[in-house]
């Protein structure tokens, strides 16, 4: 059994390589970090453009039925290729698309609009240019993005959809879930595919009531069902320097509105899933025969939510919603204020709303309990059978129960980075000029696949004569569904290493 330790290790940010999630390590808690998946490196700091790595690409490919042409650019492997058809956010009775029916709960029609099938495969200009990011964005880069080619890339969040809804979608909301991808280090908590969705709520100041914007969303605010979580949101709604006040385009009475709105709206959200893990953990006790007085403390402590000041090229103000979880604060979604240049490129200007994105398995790990990400991959049934029937009745939800704990199998490989000079590091022209960790990670993925639990940098060291670097990682061979035999695990690390060698150009010590 997993207990309440195993998951949080599970949802502890990964340690090697890079910063990721920057914004959610900086702030010091242990578990920030899965979701907003959605906020790691690329939407944060780091240094930008990686030149092209090697990558054996095919001249077009065929993605959900339509085929593009490939250029330099294309960074995306066979087995990242092969996910874009899977779709679990509509797999009946999956915990993927289960959490996405409850939070479509929370979001009723006629109000928000569903879209649950746009394709995967974006402009750049939709990723990025359209929500604001700077030419030189970190998340931009091919080490951290998949490319079909220089204009066209696997979506990297569903907020490359924001300004096409605000466009069509007529009714005043919108929620959207969809599969994503980035290019990202192997733990239990991260996959280069993973599943989000984005809710929007907009008013048009041409058509409320006396044109008095704050009054309208005010009253629809009245409207919104109350709850007892405990929220603590000790900042102003916005503040001049830390969250700006879009202040050409609202006045601090229509902001504080829509603020308020939205806090309550996701609150509302974060309460019904959270009450659904309480029940089902509740409802697996009983089912143990264990009576209510064995309840733990944990099960018995009032919800606790906190807004956290935060920042998108997109929202301004924008927040963090962080709840407390095992002891930690656990961010679980972004959100802000929509700023007002997607509305405008959307061709209504008059439009005034919030917008949000939530990344699913984080909240799918917490809710049905599940330790690693690998598994909302998995086809075996002693996985899938464990959901079957709660789709349609939520009351039916029980913590997920690991079938099995096969043995690790950790393999070392040492290399030593291309090029010589008298600088080794991150340099153009010196040793390691061209390396990225994730294009490591990507080779390791490509060849064991879901066999391997973690890849951990382990040593690191630069030659003081040559200046040349050598790197050390660790890569945890387990598969979740069955014990690897040693001549297979062996096999596959050979392969690892012989394709660092060919696709990387390192040389292995
Ligand atoms: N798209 C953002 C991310 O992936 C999350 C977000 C969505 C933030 C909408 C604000 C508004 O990090």
């Amino acid at each position: 059994m997993i207990g309440p330790r195993g998951l949080a290790a599970a949802l502890r940010p990964c340690v090697c390589g890079r910063p990721s999630t920057p914004f959610i390590l900086q702030r010091g808690s242990p578990l920030r970090s899965l979701l907003v998946r959605t906020l790691r490196a690329p939407y944060s700091s780091d240094a930008a453009a990686s030149p092209p790595a090697a990558t054996r690409a095919p001249k077009t490919v065929e993605i959900n039925g339509k085929t593009y042409a490939t250029d330099p650019w294309f960074n995306i492997s066979p087995t990242v290729l092969s996910l874009t058809s899977r779709k679990l956010h509509l797999q009946k009775d999956h915990p993927v698309a289960i959490t996405r029916k409850i939070i479509e709960s929370v979001f009723p029609g006629p109000t928000y609009q569903y879209y649950n099938e746009i394709d995967p495969v974006v402009s750049t200009h939709e990723n990025f240019d359209s929500l604001g990011f700077p030419p030189d964005h970190p998340g931009r880069a091919r080490s951290d993005t998949y490319y079909i080619n220089k204009d066209t890339l696997l979506r990297t969040h569903t907020s490359a959809h924001e300004v096409e809804l605000f466009r069509t979608a007529q009714s005043g909301g919108f929620l959207i879930s969809a599969d994503v991808y980035r290019r990202d280090e192997v733990d239990r908590s991260h996959y280069p595919v993973f599943h989000q969705m984005e809710g929007a709520r907009f008013w048009d100041r041409n058509k409320v009531p006396n044109g008095d914007l704050a009054a309208a969303v005010r009253e629809d605010l009245a409207r919104l069902p109350t709850h007892n979580m405990q929220v603590e949101d000790p900042n102003p709604p916005f503040h001049p320097d830390r969250n700006p006040l879009q202040a050409e385009h609202h006045t601090a009475e229509e902001a504080s509105a829509v603020a308020a709105h939205l806090k309550r709206s996701l609150e509302l959200m974060v309460n019904e899933i959270f009450s659904r893990a309480k029940a089902a953990a509740a409802a697996a006790k009983a089912q143990q025969g264990q009576t209510p007085a064995a309840e733990s403390e944990a099960d018995s402590e009032p919800l606790r939510v906190r807004w956290v000041e935060a920042y998108f090229p997109f929202t301004s103000p924008s927040w963090e919603l962080e709840v407390f979880h095992e002891g930690a604060w656990l961010e679980v979604l972004g959100c802000g204020v929509s700023k007002q240049a997607l509305h405008a490129q959307a061709g209504a200007p008059s439009q005034v709303g919030w917008a949000f994105g939530i990344g699913l398995e984080r909240v799918a790990m917490l809710l049905f309990r599940i330790p690693d990400i690998r598994l909302f991959w998995s086809r075996d049934e002693r996985f899938l059978g464990q959901f079957r029937g709660a789709g349609d009745d939520w009351s039916r939800i029980r913590p997920f129960v690991p079938f099995s704990k096969h043995p690790p199998c950790w393999k070392d490989v040492s290399f030593w980075l291309r090029g010589a000079s008298a600088a080794g590091g991150n340099v153009k022209g010196v040793a390691g000029a061209d390396w990225h960790v994730n294009d490591l990670m990507e080779v390791v993925r490509d060849v064991a696949g879901d066999s391997v639990e973690d890849v951990r940098l382990v040593d690191e060291f630069t030659h003081p004569a040559t200046g040349r670097r050598s790197l050390c990682y660790r890569i945890n061979y387990r598969s979740l569904e069955r014990t690897l035999t040693n001549a297979e695990t062996n096999a596959m690390h050979e392969r690892v290493v012989r394709e660092l060698a060919e696709r990387l150009g390192v040389e292995i010590r």
